[in-house]
């Protein structure tokens, strides 16, 4: 079968890689040269693991193709998807403008009949506004061609992206056209053989799923983050909560960790989109709003802490930081819980020396070269001469730690774990000012009755 993905992003890439992989032929169209250029050449412009070995080997075998013209990947199969970026607006809704560029695109060069498959996550009524997009642009060549235009929403994760769409829990298309539907299960057929992962539904409902679910996942956390500050205000650890509530079958263990806030390119954006439509349509979703608000607090807890054990005075302290990227295993720093800490330590007269195994050079992109940022080869780097440690993201080279080495290390003996990798009592023990999310022995309040400070 052919196929054309528009955008070589984490979706578009993923998707067009693991299609040919399974034996399609993939033609991938990005507006950006330099992107193509290298991966005409099989360099991978995101940190994604597994995708550099699929996208090579898949060129190799002449399966998988890269190009800026649109005319060439409009031409070259009856399936387009669209896999393009849906950043917010000011307002917070989602700017569609590259969904509907790629629409009008396929509508000036479509000389047959295509399926559209917006991949893309998009409001409720995107589907509407690309045909309409598209049916427009067709009248202003005066032709009448045919075409579909469905909904088919990503759930892959970053980090694990070639496992989650190679082994979809479920794989939902939304359309009402049995011919479709055919070719959707054809195309993912290679996919969906130990039992059939597609859920067919009506576009409205397929567009509204994607962002149910990002929304229950944000809320899963934002939940947990709650009732982890509630925690530490009552003296309870958030840890033995989590086990005990995960142990309900009816709650599970899955989704359910406290931490210093969710962030990434999804969450984040999809909520307010989501709480934005809500807007629109004259609806108070006072549960997506609060989700936000709880997030956005605790995207200032690990500063507060760190804050805390200095007495409010950074000034001229040097803190390194382990872990950039918004979670493990993705170089990706949109909405990522580190920049508010960074840029908060800036702001109170910090320094930051911080390692992360892959977001380094997405780092260097987005803040350039400054005297209070240095940005080191590994985490013992991190270190040298560092008055405190803060932990932001749950790297497995993060997770263990000798405390001993680490108190010699440091100008202060200040650990802030954003991700409650260690154990309070351990780490209290070692003579660590030990600052958790939500563990009762890690409280503010206790080290000050206890009359500890620096
Ligand atoms: N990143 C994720 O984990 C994830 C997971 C599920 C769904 N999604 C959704 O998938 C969509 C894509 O996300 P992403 O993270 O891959 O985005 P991204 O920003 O990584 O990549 C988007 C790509 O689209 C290209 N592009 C923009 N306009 C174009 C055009 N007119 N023609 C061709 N290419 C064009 C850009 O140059 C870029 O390479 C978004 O709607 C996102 O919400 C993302």
């Amino acid at each position: 079968m052919r196929v054309t993905v528009f955008g070589t992003g984490y979706v578009g890439l993923v998707t067009g890689a693991c299609l040919a992989d399974a034996g399609h032929e993939v033609m991938c169209v990005d507006i950006d040269n330099a992107k193509i250029e290298d991966l005409k050449r099989g360099i991978i412009p995101i940190y994604e693991p597994g995708l550099d070995a699929l996208v090579e080997q898949n060129l190799q075998q002449g399966r998988l193709h890269f190009t800026t013209n649109s005319n060439e990947g409009v031409d070259f199969s009856e399936l387009q998807i669209i896999a393009v970026g849906t950043p917010p607006n000011e307002d917070g809704s989602a700017d569609l403008q590259h969904v509907l560029a790629v629409a009008r695109t396929i509508g000036q060069h479509m000389s047959n009949r295509k399926i559209i498959v917006n991949k893309s996550t998009v409001p409720v009524g995107t589907a509407d506004k690309v045909t309409y997009a598209i049916k427009d642009t067709l009248r202003t060549r005066q032709v009448e061609l045919k075409f579909d235009v469905c909904s088919n929403p990503e759930f892959l994760k970053e980090g694990s992206a070639i496992e989650d769409f190679s082994k979809a829990a479920r794989i939902i298309v939304g359309t009402n056209s049995e011919e479709v539907k055919a070719v959707m299960r054809e195309c993912y057929a290679p996919y969906s053989r130990n039992r059939d992962k597609l859920i067919f539904m009506d576009v409205r409902s397929a567009e509204l799923t994607k962002y149910a679910a990002n929304a229950m996942l944000a809320t899963k956390i934002s939940f947990m983050n709650e009732i982890a500050q509630m925690a530490e205000r009552l003296g309870a650890d958030i840890e033995h909560v989590r086990l005990g509530i995960g142990s309900d079958p009816r709650i599970g263990f899955q989704f359910i960790y406290s931490g210093c806030g969710y962030g990434g390119s999804c969450f984040p954006k999809d909520v307010q989109a989501l709480a934005r439509t809500a807007q629109e349509i004259g609806y108070e979703a006072e549960l997506l709003n609060a989700v936000e608000s709880v997030n956005n607090r605790q995207k200032n807890v690990l500063f507060n802490k760190l804050s805390h054990a200095f007495d409010h005075d950074l000034t001229n302290k040097t803190i390194a930081v382990w872990g950039l990227s918004f979670k493990p295993n993705t170089d990706d720093m949109r909405a990522a819980p580190s920049r508010n800490l960074i840029e908060a330590i800036w702001a109170s007269g910090g320094k930051v020396q911080a390692y992360d195994p892959a977001a380094m050079d997405e780092t260097s992109r987005i803040y350039g070269p400054r005297s209070d940022l240095k940005l080191t080869s590994n985490r013992e780097q991190a270190l040298e001469g560092a008055d405190a440690l803060v932990i932001c993201t749950e790297w497995k080279q993060f997770r263990t730690v000798d405390f001993k080495w680490l108190k010699t290390c440091l100008n202060f003996p200040v650990l802030v774990d954003g991700r409650n990798l260690f154990d309070p009592a351990t780490a209290k023990e070692a003579g660590f000012m030990y600052y958790a999310i939500g563990r009762g022995d890690s409280l503010m309040p206790a080290l000050e009755q206890e009359g500890r400070s620096l």
